[in-house]
């Protein structure tokens, strides 16, 4: 098995589970117990909670855990919205967000509750600061733009946009969505200069079903479930105390090995490219050796998208047709169309991301497999 599709998710590393295991087994207790076992997952809570303040250099009390980026997506949201309903209720986002912030616009525009511009990328899949300026009006509350795109592996320049939203109007703030970015680009708050921030666990060798919200210190959030008051009150429900153990040491792994990790990716991304470039009729979208290191799109028109990673899975390699959470119900990638790819290059198009056990054999094993596919696939297939 050859496995190109860890941004839609990853293996979880041994030393995360081993953390998870324990924390099922031996560190069971309630954080909010006030005895032995309470505190010692109390303990392993705290702990998770500074790898990621230190990978993010950010304080820990500006982490709040989550289940996972959809969550905490829809919490920097809803819960901005909730609390800036004096200002407005207009919100700013990329055309290529993922579905977790296009799907809650849409809900919340279609109740009433919002109204959002969508900035187009370039052909590259940049989304161009002064495009996001453009889009504010007096009533912007929010903007969120992704860190990296989870189709093409785009990095948006956080930072500059962020610069730009706040010396036009201090009072909007910035989210990121920086799952595709933790571990594959420095993301430090500080330098960015971003309000909040969602990352999760299962892009990076953690568990699913886990992630976390930075929340700038000053920021005003309305929290989207009540109860007990956990997270200060942010965001109620007992913790997931194996999920976070586990999330704090895949990210905290993955700091620690970023350097490698990333090295290994870059080389990967390079020979794929070399060894795809002479494949008759090949798209290569975005600026992969520019973008994050773990993602290549790739087009190859002639082609179904879905019948080609059917086909390679059936042989053993596991890509992906963009974005895994929305190939079952969204037939073409909205990132290719927004980007303006021609529909039927959009159609053949086929993400490969790597992990940190990927490795140049796998690359070039996996090209010979993808040259014979496609060739048989174009001589069999029509539409
Ligand atoms: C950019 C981006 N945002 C959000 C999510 C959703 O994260 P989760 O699966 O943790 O809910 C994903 C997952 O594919 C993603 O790639």
């Amino acid at each position: 098995m050859i496995y190109f599709d860890n941004a839609a998710t990853t293996r979880v590393h041994p030393a995360v589970a081993r953390v998870v295991q324990a924390a099922m087994l031996e560190n069971f207790g309630n954080p909010s117990s006030p005895h032995l076992l309470g505190l010692e997952a109390e303990r392993l809570v705290r702990h998770a909670r500074a790898a990621l303040a230190t990978a993010l250099g950010c304080d820990e009390d500006e982490v709040y855990f989550t289940s996972g980026g959809t969550e905490s997506d829809n919490l920097a949201i809803r819960g901005v919205l909730q609390t800036k309903n004096r200002k407005g209720k207009h919100i700013v986002a990329s055309a290529i967000e993922h579905a977790a912030i296009l799907d809650t616009l849409k809900h919340l525009e279609q109740a009433g509750l919002c109204e959002y511009t969508l900035v187009p990328p370039d052909e590259k899949g940049r989304v161009w600061p002064e495009a996001v300026g453009e889009a504010l009006r007096n009533d912007t509350v929010l903007v969120t733009v992704m860190a990296v795109n989870n189709e093409i592996g785009t990095i948006q320049p956080v930072a500059e946009m962020v610069r730009l939203v706040k010396a036009r109007d201090p009072e909007i703030y910035f989210h990121t969505d920086a799952v595709q970015a933790l571990g594959k680009i420095p993301c430090r708050v500080s330098d960015w200069g971003v309000d909040l921030l969602t990352a999760s666990g299962h892009k990076l060798s953690g568990p699913k079903g886990i992630g976390s919200l930075y929340c700038r210190k000053g920021v005003r959030l309305a929290s989207q479930m009540t109860g007990g008051g956990q997270e200060e009150g942010l965001r109620s429900g007992t913790e997931n105390v194996p999920g976070i153990a586990g999330f704090g040491r895949a990210v905290a792994l993955a700091m620690e090995q970023m350097p490698e990790r990333v090295k290994n990716w870059q080389h990967l991304q390079k020979c794929l490219l070399d060894l795809l470039l002479p494949i008759p009729d090949v798209d290569i979208h975005g600026e992969p050796l520019v973008n994050a290191p773990h993602i290549v799109n790739v087009g190859f028109p002639g082609v179904k998208g879905e019948v080609l990673v059917h086909a390679l899975a059936g042989e053993g390699l596991f890509v992906s047709t963009g974005s895994a959470c929305s190939s079952k119900r969204e037939p073409h990638s909205h990132v290719l169309a927004a980007m303006q790819v021609d529909p039927l290059v959009a159609a053949g198009s086929i993400r490969i991301s790597f992990g940190p056990d990927n490795t140049e054999d796998e690359v070039q094993m996996a090209v010979e497999l993808i040259k014979r596919t496609v060739a048989e696939l174009r001589r069999f297939q029509r539409y």
